[in-house]
């Protein structure tokens, strides 16, 4: 099966959602956010800031098998998407007693444990997922990344990934990412690119 990369456009927004539910872990707050926060979630990042990308069969618009979102500016504008919509997801974690509460016991001992100082990156991955079918597609969306940055003279590019997510780090790992520290049970990670004078 042969893919490519198109730029996300409102009409992917829903297939983004899917894939999003079914593939981040449930202990994560937005693996477990209802599909239609999802949808707002990520259309606070159709903007010329970062990149928002989805892989599709050659030939094909539609039937996603992956997305990808990254670039500047990305915890202000997730900073934003709480603030905005925070009934919702209060309203959200009342319904979900047992989600919240993993959510809490994860907050709690990511408060208890130490974390480690470090700069984090201006451009960061923000989310990354394929859909279950899907082979390979997480390493030529990883791939489309790598273009951006070569061709767009970013020098660095950071991601957190909670410790738990082994099939994650694995990626990572394999795709050239190096942890830099540890931090509310997350290990933040960096990769490195050559940029042209
Ligand atoms: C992380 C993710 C995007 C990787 O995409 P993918 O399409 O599975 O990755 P690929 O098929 O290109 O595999 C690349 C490497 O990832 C690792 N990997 C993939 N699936 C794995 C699994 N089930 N268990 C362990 N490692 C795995 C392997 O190192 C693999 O290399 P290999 O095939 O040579 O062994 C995908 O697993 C995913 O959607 N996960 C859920 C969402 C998520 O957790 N996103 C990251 C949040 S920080």
């Amino acid at each position: 099966m042969s893919f490519k990369c198109i730029n996300v456009s409102p009409i992917h927004l829903d297939d983004v959602a899917l894939i999003h539910a079914a593939s981040y872990p449930s202990d994560h707050i937005s693996g477990s956010m209802g599909r239609d926060l999802i949808v707002k979630y990520y259309s606070e990042f159709l903007t010329d800031e970062n990149a928002f990308y989805v892989c599709v069969e050659n030939g094909l618009t539609t039937d996603i098998k992956g997305f990808v979102v990254f670039g500047k500016g990305l915890p202000g504008k997730v900073s934003k998407f709480k603030r905005e919509n925070r009934l919702d997801i209060i309203k959200f974690f009342l319904s979900r007693p047992s989600v919240s509460f993993r959510f809490i016991l994860k907050r709690l001992s990511a408060i208890i444990q130490n974390s480690d100082r470090f700069d984090e990156a201006e451009h960061l991955i923000l989310s990354i997922a394929v859909s279950n079918d899907s082979v390979g597609v997480g390493s030529f969306l990883m791939n489309a990344v790598d273009n951006y940055c070569t061709g767009n003279g970013v020098d660095k590019l950071g991601l957190y990934v909670a410790c738990s997510n082994v099939r994650a780090l694995n990626f990572y790992y394999k795709t050239g990412f190096k942890v830099q520290a540890f931090i509310s049970g997350q290990y933040y990670m960096e990769k490195t690119f050559e940029v042209a004078r």
